[in-house]
C-alpha cells in the first residue's frame, strides 16, 4: 500500500517506520523543512528511532521524507500525527490539526482512507475533521473514508513498542473502519474496534486522564509521607505486593510532556461544553501545578531561606531517558527557585540547550541539588557532599 504519515515527530516517525517495515511504501510529510532533510540524509530526530532504521528504508526506497502534500494523491492510507496542544487560554489548539487536514484534503484522491492519531477531544474527528476534508477536496461523503486511531507511543519504553501496544480503530463508517484495522494488522499484533469515533477518542483521554489522576494522588501521598517522616517509596512498594486491585504509581516533581499533563484538559474542556463535572481531573490538574512549589519550599527550609543559594536542578527533560522538555516540571520548578531568591543553574545530559541556557557540569560547589528526572548513566558523584532532595521521594 502507498502509506502517508503527516507528522515525523515522535508518533508519526515510529508509525511511519513501522508501516515500510511492513512492507508498505511509505512517505513522511512534515511542514518543518529542517527536519525533512534531516531525515531524509538518514537522520532521526526521536530517540526511539534509530538512524540505521531511517536509512536502510530510504535505501530500499520503502520510506522518504518530505514537505510536499501533493503526495498525498493516491495514497492508499494518510495517518495524521500532527501536535494538538493547549492555546494561551488552556483550550485545545487545532491549528496544526486544521493546517495539516486542509492540506491533505486539497490532494485528497477517492477512496483514500484518511487516519486521526492526533489526540483530540470527543467528536472532533466527525464534527472537525470531516467538513475540512469535504470542503477542501470537494469530495462526496461516500468518496471518503475516516477512521480514528489513539496513539499509544510511550517514548523511551523499550518493552511496548508499536507491534505489542494494542491499537484502538474507529470508522465513521464500517468500511473506513474495516480499512484501518487492516492497516494496522500489518504491523500491531491487537487491534481492537471501537463501535464509534467518539468511543475511541474518549477512550484515550480517559488513559491519560487516569495517569494524571493517579500521578497527582502519589504525589499528595509522597507529601503526606514527607510530613509523618515515612518513606513513600517503601509504602508503595509495601502496597504493590497486593496482587489485585492495586496499581504503583510513583512520586515526582509534577507530571511533564506533551499528553499526560494536556489530554486530560481536552477531556474537562469537552466536559465544560456538555455541562458535565469534571472534579477529579480539575483537582489532579491543581495538585500536579503546585508540586513544583511544595520542592521550593523544601528547599527554603533545607537551606534556611534561597536568597544567593546556589542550586543545580539535575534532569529537566520531561521523565527520564528522553530529551523531550515540553511541559517539564523543572520549569516551574527553577522559575520557583529563581523567584525565591536562588541563584540556579541545571544539568541535563540529554538536553545540552534549554531556554536559551546551557547544561552546567555537577560539582560538589552548589549548596543543594535538586533531583527531578535524572537519566540512567547520569553521574552524581561529582556533587560530592552537596545536599540532595530527590523529588521521587525522599531527603537525602
Ligand atoms: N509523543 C507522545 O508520547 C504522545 C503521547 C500521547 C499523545 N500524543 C499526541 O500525538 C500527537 C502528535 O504528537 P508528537 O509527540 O508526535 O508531536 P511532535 O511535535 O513530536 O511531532 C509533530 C510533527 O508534526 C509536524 N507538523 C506540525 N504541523 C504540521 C502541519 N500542519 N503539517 C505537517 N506537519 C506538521 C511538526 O513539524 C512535527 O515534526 C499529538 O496529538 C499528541 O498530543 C503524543
Amino acid at each position: 500500500m502507498k502509506i502517508v504519515v503527516v507528522g515525523q515527530g515522535y508518533v508519526g516517525l515510529p508509525l511511519a517506520v513501522a508501516a515500510a517495515q511492513a512492507g508498505n511504501i511509505v512517505v513522511g510529510i512534515d511542514n518543518n523543512p529542517k527536519r525533512v532533510s534531516l531525515l531524509s540524509s538518514g537522520v532521526s530526530p526521536v530517540e526511539d528511532i534509530a538512524d540505521s532504521d531511517v536509512s536502510s528504508l530510504i535505501s530500499e526506497n520503502t520510506y522518504s521524507a518530505s514537505t510536499d502534500f501533493g503526495l498525498c494523491a493516491d495514497a492508499d492510507v494518510i495517518a495524521i500525527c500532527v501536535p494538538t496542544p493547549l492555546d494561551a487560554d488552556d483550550a485545545p489548539d487545532l491549528s496544526a490539526l486544521k493546517a495539516s487536514v486542509e492540506s491533505v484534503a486539497k490532494h485528497l484522491s477517492p477512496g483514500s482512507l484518511v487516519i486521526i492519531e492526533s489526540t483530540v477531544e470527543p467528536g472532533t474527528t466527525r464534527d472537525f475533521v470531516l467538513p475540512l476534508l469535504l470542503a477542501g477536496s470537494g469530495l462526496d461523503v461516500s468518496q471518503i473514508d475516516l477512521a480514528f486511531s489513539p496513539e499509544r507511543i510511550d517514548p523511551a519504553n523499550k518493552k511496548y513498542t508499536i507491534a505489542n501496544t494494542p491499537k484502538l480503530v474507529a470508522g465513521l463508517t464500517d468500511k473506513a473502519a474495516d480499512r484501518a484495522v487492516e492497516f494496522y494488522s500489518g504491523f500491531v499484533n491487537e487491534v481492537t474496534r471501537c463501535s464509534t469515533l467518539e468511543v475511541a477518542e474518549t477512550a484515550k483521554l480517559l488513559e491519560n486522564s487516569f495517569r494524571l489522576i493517579n500521578i497527582s494522588f502519589i504525589n499528595e501521598i509522597a507529601q503526606m509521607c514527607d510530613v509523618m517522616g515515612v518513606d513513600v517509596n517503601e509504602v508503595i512498594s509495601a502496597a504493590s505486593t497486593k496482587p489485585y486491585g492495586f496499581m504503583p504509581f510513583f512520586p515526582s516533581a509534577g507530571i511533564g510532556g506533551h499528553c499526560i499533563p494536556i489530554d486530560p484538559i481536552y477531556l474537562s474542556h469537552k466536559a465544560k461544553s456538555v455541562g458535565a463535572p469534571s472534579s477529579f481531573i480539575d483537582l489532579a490538574q491543581k495538585i500536579n501545578d503546585e508540586r513544583p512549589g511544595y520542592f521550593v519550599a523544601q528547599a527554603s527550609a533545607l537551606l534556611g531561606g534561597l536568597g544567593g543559594k546556589k542550586v543545580v536542578v539535575v534532569g529537566v527533560a520531561y521523565k527520564p531517558n528522553v530529551s523531550d522538555v515540553r511541559e517539564s516540571a523543572a520549569e516551574a520548578l527553577v522559575d520557583g527557585l529563581r523567584a525565591a531568591g536562588a541563584v540556579v543553574s541545571w544539568h541535563d545530559d540529554l538536553v545540552g540547550e534549554w531556554r536559551g541556557e546551557k547544561s552546567v557540569a555537577l560539582t560538589a560547589s552548589f549548596d543543594l541539588a535538586i533531583l527531578v528526572n535524572v537519566h540512567d548513566g547520569t553521574d552524581l558523584s561529582a556533587l560530592g557532599s552537596v545536599p540532595v532532595i530527590n523529588t521521587k521521594g525522599g531527603v537525602a
